[in-house]
């Protein structure tokens, strides 16, 4: 899970909206322990499940995980406030740790020194832990890559009137439209959108029917994340004739969207939660 080095500006831009961190009080030192590390996860179980079972493995801890999405979490998180039973909160967003930012506690060094600033919280209490990065998945038999914009901006030109794939209603298309609003403002983003509708852009339901329809050609670009290709280049073969096109201008559409965890300073176990987050920082074995 040693990705945090895609991680970048979409956290540093969320960072910058959050308020600064207090002095807090750690917890009495005659609490009790508890034996059972306890994981709020807004990240899907299949998708973590596997690593939270090698920390367990690894270390002799047991994990507890409720899973749910991550604003359902952090508003199970603030009705629970000092009574959660989480010791670790893993969200699939840092909007969602940032709201639960003042029941956090501040990392130690051993952790947020691992990560790099822009990756994880200005005050100290989250650090990301992955991060998916935008990308637009072109087609290889229509186009090259030097045929491509610098900025997903130019895909506004009418040369690109029913060539473009898009997903609208995915979460990860909406936070690149959060990332839009931050650096270009509200009414490049407003003209964007439009712009794009205006080339009648083909909606697809998520990122595998976008990526899958670039390399049927359907469509000669889409704008999903840069996983979703390869796991279809891995079911389908090398020779599925699109690939992954990472914005050489940067903006926007080239963001990393970064999932990311904290501890709860209300956690009676921050011992166990810190060697949590200790590993899921590691280098996969
Ligand atoms: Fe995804």
């Amino acid at each position: 899970m040693h990705r945090n080095k895609w991680i970048y500006s979409l956290a540093s831009l969320m960072l910058a909206a959050t308020l600064i961190f207090g002095a807090c009080t750690p917890a009495a030192e005659t609490t009790p322990k508890k034996q059972t590390l306890t994981v709020y996860s807004g990240r899907s179980e299949a998708l973590v499940k596997p690593i939270i079972a090698e920390f367990s493995k690894s270390t002799g801890i047991k994990v507890q995980v409720r899973y749910a999405g991550t604003s359902e979490m952090a508003a199970t998180i603030l009705e629970e406030g000092k009574n959660s039973p989480a010791d670790v909160f893993f969200a699939q967003d840092p909007g969602g740790l940032g709201a639960v930012e003042s029941l956090l506690m501040p990392l130690p060094d051993s952790i947020s020194n691992q990560v790099s600033p822009q990756f994880r919280s200005s005050n100290g209490t989250w650090v990301g832990i992955s991060g998916r990065a935008r990308v637009v998945v072109y087609n290889t038999q229509k186009l090259k890559e030097s045929d491509l914009p610098d900025d997903i901006w130019d895909f506004t030109d009418p040369k690109w009137k029913g060539r473009i794939g898009w997903a609208p209603t995915n979460a990860s298309f909406q936070a690149m439209v959060t990332a839009m609003r931050v650096l270009w403002g509200q009414e490049k983003t407003r003209q964007w959108l439009t712009g794009i509708q205006a080339n009648n852009p083909k909606v697809y339901p998520n990122n595998t029917a976008q990526v899958n329809a670039v390399g049927a050609g359907e469509v000669d670009v889409a704008m999903p994340n840069h996983y979703y290709l390869y796991g279809i280049l891995r079911d389908k073969g090398e020779s599925f004739p699109a690939r992954n096109y990472y914005p050489r201008g940067g903006g926007p559409g080239a963001v990393i969207l970064v999932a990311g965890a904290g501890i709860l300073e209300t956690s009676q176990n921050k011992d166990a939660a810190t060697r949590f987050l200790e590993f899921m920082l590691s280098r996969t074995r």
